[in-house]
């Protein structure tokens, strides 16, 4: 794909039609991950596609763990060390999740990535993985990519996470499949849940006390076995659409096989609330298909225990309230300042250039709901989900847009000019 996209979407009227989105990136990586400790044959359909699940992929497969079709061939037994550094690309959950792994297997491994990757703050997992018995270095004192990894032994720990990440919990648990002991981990806000929801299809001793605050996950050293999972659709590449259908008048779309379970699906509510109409139609364990068409929508707060659960819906939700009647605050999102860019500050300035009134704060924005007029020329600095906000924030204006840098959103969603181009 060139890295330079034109979008010229004046007059082509309202989105219309039936759709899916990109298997579930969170998911497809824990699937990988967990297939690839599973003594035996795991079976996984719909994994994403995007180049993050590809480097997963791979730096299983530089371990050893063999791929054949939709089947994992693996186990634990069967990792080994890597020749060469493992490559993950852009992934922040592919390294940090792998990281877990790497911590209890008994060997030395390198992780590296691109330069977001080697900027983005490591020592949120290296901190409770050193204390569970992992030998973990780094650049600046071990708090940044390339990661050295020196695994082996470990012993459980009980752990409170500092900050509400489901990357952390993950990599916590992922090395606690193999340590002595039990590890349990206390989140003050429950983050998104597919490692525990995947453990228990593998058959580890996993169990949860749920709750939206005080949430606890115990796990015990558990082998795990080979499972079957079709993976449902990403919710986060869902909620472009649902917002292009929200926002051009006449649009009436479906998004099929969505997963909407715990942790993920706050931008629904958002949008609710917004004044959207949206219905979901059950169509599977935490999946659903979501109907959406066009309506008025105003501003709202998004604050508190509900953004864990829209970390990464935050560059589309904003396009919306951008869009809508009135004010829309964003608070306790500082997380955002350490995604593949600082969110905060490219939401300022992308929406920015494409006309809205936009303030940053130290953890969050204010958008006023005066309209957008997108025109000329725009970034992605080479993330995905900026990338996917311009193109959506294209189809509302009455002018030709470019994007430069557009080829990112292969990290994530190869396909998505053309699945746009299909609902018009
Ligand atoms: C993810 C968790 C979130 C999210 C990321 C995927 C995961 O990150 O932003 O895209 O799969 O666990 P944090 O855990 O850093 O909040």
């Amino acid at each position: 794909m060139s890295g330079e996209l034109s979008l010229d979407f004046r007059g082509q009227g309202p989105l219309r039609g039936r759709t899916r989105v990109p298997g579930d990136k969170s998911i497809s990586h824990r699937a990988l991950l967990l297939g690839g400790l599973a003594e035996g044959t795991s079976t996984v359909t719909g994994l994403g596609d995007g180049d993050d699940i590809v480097r997963t992929r791979l730096a299983l497969e530089m371990m050893g763990i063999e791929f054949s079709g939709d089947q994992i061939h693996g186990g634990r037994s069967r990792l080994r060390e890597p020749e060469r550094p493992l490559d993950m690309g852009n992934s922040g959950t592919g390294t940090r999740l792998l990281a877990g792994v790497l911590s209890s297997l008994p060997f030395l491994s390198v992780l590296i990535g691109d330069h977001s990757i080697h900027r983005r703050p490591m020592d949120r997992i290296a901190v409770p993985l050193r204390e569970m018995g992992a030998r973990i270095d780094g650049r600046d004192n071990g708090r940044l990519a390339p990661l050295v990894i020196r695994g082996g032994e470990l012993h459980g720990i009980d752990y409170t996470p500092p900050m509400a990440s489901a990357q952390v919990k993950s990599a916590i648990l992922l090395a606690g499949l193999a340590a002595n002991g039990e590890t349990v981990i206390r989140e003050a806000i429950a983050t998104r849940r597919h490692t525990e929801e995947m453990m228990l299809l593998a058959g580890a001793a996993i169990s949860t006390t749920p709750g939206p605050t005080d949430y606890v996950v115990r796990l015990a050293a558990s082998e795990l076995s080979p499972f079957s999972l079709d993976v449902p659709g990403d919710p986060s590449q869902a909620a472009f659409f649902v917002v292009a259908a929200s926002l051009v008048a006449g649009s009436e779309v479906t998004v099929e096989n969505v997963y909407v379970g715990p942790g993920r699906a706050g931008f629904l509510d958002v949008l609710l609330r917004m004044g959207a109409d949206i219905t979901l139609h059950e169509c599977g364990p935490n999946a659903a298909d979501i109907l959406v068409r066009s309506a008025p929508l105003h501003a709202t707060e998004i604050a508190g225990i509900e953004i864990p659960s829209l970390i990464d819906e935050v560059p589309i939700l904003a396009v919306a309230a951008a869009c809508a009647e009135g004010t829309t605050t964003i608070r306790d999102a500082r997380e955002l300042r350490v995604k593949e860019s600082d969110r905060i500050a490219t939401i300022t300035s992308e929406l920015g250039a494409l006309g809205a009134i936009v303030r940053p704060t130290e953890d969050g924005l204010i958008i006023e709901g005066t309209g957008l007029s997108p025109r000329g020329a725009v970034h992605s600095h080479g993330v995905h989900r900026s990338a996917m906000a311009r193109a959506i924030a294209s189809l509302v204006g009455d002018a030709t847009l470019t994007v430069h840098g557009f080829e990112a959103v292969s990290t994530s969603w190869p396909t998505f000019s053309r699945d746009l181009g299909a609902l018009q």
